[in-house]
């Protein structure tokens, strides 16, 4: 598939299912924006994907995305140099095994894993609109299906013990509300936004977890997917004719799966909506 003059942007890019990602839509020509959080790391991804003929321009660009005065940096930047932007991928993530604050005050696997995905949308979105038809993917989990949300206490401050299981399952539930409250808002607009689990993937996920994570990660070496076949869904629903027109879905082995309850109620995705302007004022127009 060609892709020629489309702008496509991927978070977490240099590694994992993000790095596969960026692999497989280098090759149709078109322009790709990939963040990563190291120079290094960032500058070494842009000339692999040259070196396995990435035909289209190729800019690396570099966030640390649990900071949203960086995001909102790299959301400037990206509106200076790119006049549109027809595929935004939000995939970088994360699960910690101590619970930490960014230098901003907030729960890093929250910072991340949710307000990155909705402050990065909210600055792209009106460039996304005026290059429509546009997607939006957001890299979700099945986690979300034991994830509930912690209303009153979202960066799970009160408990005394950390477990990052639990705020990576609600960081991954709310990426499935937030998908569903932006696709009711988009609706009509020609810019479609949909959910993506993308397997049990063998990635450096767990990196920051310590030796159990690692043990379990190692014993569990058979039921994980290679990071190519982790990619093939978020770039189904990224690019594909197929995919096209679909909105508001949770996605699976390239079609629609049934998402959890707790991730079809409207009334929380609106709740977890407004706290998510509060938390991260992006001055949004039109809701
Ligand atoms: N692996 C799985 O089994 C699995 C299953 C379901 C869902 N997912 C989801 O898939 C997504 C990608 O995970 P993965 O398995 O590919 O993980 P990964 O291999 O650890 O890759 C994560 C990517 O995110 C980047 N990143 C991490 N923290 C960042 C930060 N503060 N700022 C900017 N970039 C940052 C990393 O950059 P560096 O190169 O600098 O580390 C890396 O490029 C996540 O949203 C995850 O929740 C994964």
């Amino acid at each position: 598939m060609r892709m020629d003059g489309e702008v496509v942007l991927i978070t977490g890019a240099t590694r994992g299912i993000g790095r596969s990602v960026a692999r497989e839509v280098a090759t149709t020509g078109a322009t790709l924006i990939v963040i990563g959080r190291s120079h290094a790391r960032t500058a070494a991804l842009v000339s692999e994907l040259h070196n396995i003929g990435g035909s289209g321009p190729i800019h690396g660009e570099v966030c640390d995305l649990t900071l949203q005065s960086e995001i909102r940096a790299l959301a400037d930047r990206i509106l200076a140099e790119h006049v549109r932007l027809d595929v935004l991928i939000n995939n970088a993530g994360a699960i910690f095994s101590q619970r930490q604050l960014t230098s901003e005050g907030f729960e890093r696997t929250w910072a991340l894993n949710h307000n990155a995905y909705f402050l990065l949308t909210a600055l792209l979105r009106n460039v996304l609109v005026e290059s429509s038809p546009a997607r939006i993917i957001n890299v979700a989990s099945d986690a979300h299906y034991v994830g509930s949300m912690c209303w009153d206490d979202l960066q799970l401050a009160r408990n005394q013990y950390w477990w990052g299981w639990r705020a990576y399952s609600q960081s991954k539930l709310a990426n499935v509300l937030f998908t569903r409250q932006l696709a009711y808002f988009l609706a009509g607009s020609r810019v479609t936004v949909n959910a993506v689990h993308p397997g049990f993937v063998n990635t450096g996920f767990h990196r920051n977890n310590g030796l159990l994570a690692k043990t379990m990660m190692v014993l569990s070496l058979p039921m994980q997917r290679q990071s190519g076949t982790g990619a093939e869904t978020v770039v189904w629903a990224a690019i594909s004719e197929a995919a096209k027109g679909i909105n508001g879905e949770y996605l699976y082995d390239c079609k629609p799966r049934k998402a959890s309850e707790r991730a079809m109620d409207m009334a929380a995705a609106s709740r977890l909506w407004e706290i998510s302007v509060s938390m991260t004022a992006p001055q949004y127009s039109g809701d």
